[in-house]
């Protein structure tokens, strides 16, 4: 990530940790799923390939994949509410940081992290 990158990141996070909302122009700033899972510290409770609080992003993937693209907005909108029961014990609190336009583009992310079929 470049400089200008993260503080535009970190920025995008003091304006969201004090409005819980961040408007559309600076959501598009962010695209990329990696960094958009660290700016929405989502990694703060994941990690790609092993568990941390949450469930790794992979088997979340390995999990949903067989649905295709409807498992993109199932995803989304867990992603939004949080939940609880699915992996474990702990659950997952609602990110209303997270705008609907944000979620999808986790959620795509994370259902590309599948592990190749065997
Ligand atoms: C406070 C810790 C925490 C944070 C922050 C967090 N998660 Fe989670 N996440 C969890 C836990 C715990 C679960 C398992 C919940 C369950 O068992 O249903 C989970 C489950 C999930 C799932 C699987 C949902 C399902 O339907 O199976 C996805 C996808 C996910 N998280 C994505 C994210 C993304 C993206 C973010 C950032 C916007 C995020 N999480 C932030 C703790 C967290």
């Amino acid at each position: 990530m470049s400089g200008k990158k993260l503080v535009a990141s970190l920025a995008i996070i003091a304006v969201s940790i004090a409005a819980v909302n961040i408007t559309p122009a600076r959501a598009q700033t962010l695209t990329d799923g990696p960094q958009l899972a660290r700016a929405k510290i989502c990694m703060g409770c994941h990690q790609v390939d092993s568990r941390r609080v949450g469930p790794p992003f992979v088997a979340v993937a390995d999990r949903y994949k067989a649905g295709g693209q409807p498992m993109v907005e199932y995803l989304a909108n867990s992603i939004r509410h949080g939940g609880r029961g699915r992996w474990g014990a702990v659950p997952m609190p609602a990110q209303p940081q997270v705008t609907e336009e944000e979620a999808t583009a986790l959620a795509a992310w994370i259902l590309s992290l599948a592990s190749p079929a065997k």
